[in-house]
């Protein structure tokens, strides 16, 4: 897929989030909703969902894929940089990122990106693919944009 046939595709699915998500404002239902419309949007989307940073712990929320681990070692692997550096993380190839987490050993590159409550992070958007370098600059404005619906 070239990132025009991808921007628009993002388009789509956004209209569709906006259309479903604003029967409630529970940010759970929302992430859910998300989660499974993007996962079955996206060929490379082997992994969808979110943690939660519940009592500092980022623990795993609504999801789409295989079972992930419940809680991530604090401070290691791609959701917690994510948080650390207070921005979006796109990973292209996990095994070279010294820490990261491997709930799944088919996971080979993967995207991270922060989600705001007012000025405090609260939680990531986590997706991983089977391929290597599934995600480009397309994925980071698009998810960007659709975790700013949640809260
Ligand atoms: N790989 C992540 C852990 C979560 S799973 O990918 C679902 C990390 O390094 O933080």
């Amino acid at each position: 897929m070239d990132k025009v046939q991808k921007s628009k595709r993002y388009q789509r699915i956004i209209t569709q989030i906006e259309e479903l998500i604003q029967k409630t404002i529970d940010p759970l239902a929302r992430m859910s909703t998300i989660a499974a419309i993007l996962h079955h949007k996206f060929d490379y989307y082997f992994w969808t969902g979110f943690y939660r940073l519940v009592e500092g712990e980022l623990t795993v929320c609504c999801y789409q894929g295989s079972v992930a681990c419940l809680v991530l070692a604090k401070h290691t692997g791609v959701c917690w940089a994510a948080i650390d550096n207070k921005k979006t993380l796109v990973i292209p190839d996990v095994k070279k990122f010294s820490g990261h987490i491997a709930c799944d050993s088919r996971s080979a590159s993967e995207i991270v990106i922060p989600i705001w409550k007012g000025n405090i992070i609260v939680a990531v958007m986590d997706v991983d693919s089977k391929e290597l370098n599934s995600f480009d600059e397309v994925d980071v404005e698009y998810l960007e944009k659709i975790v700013k619906l949640i809260f």
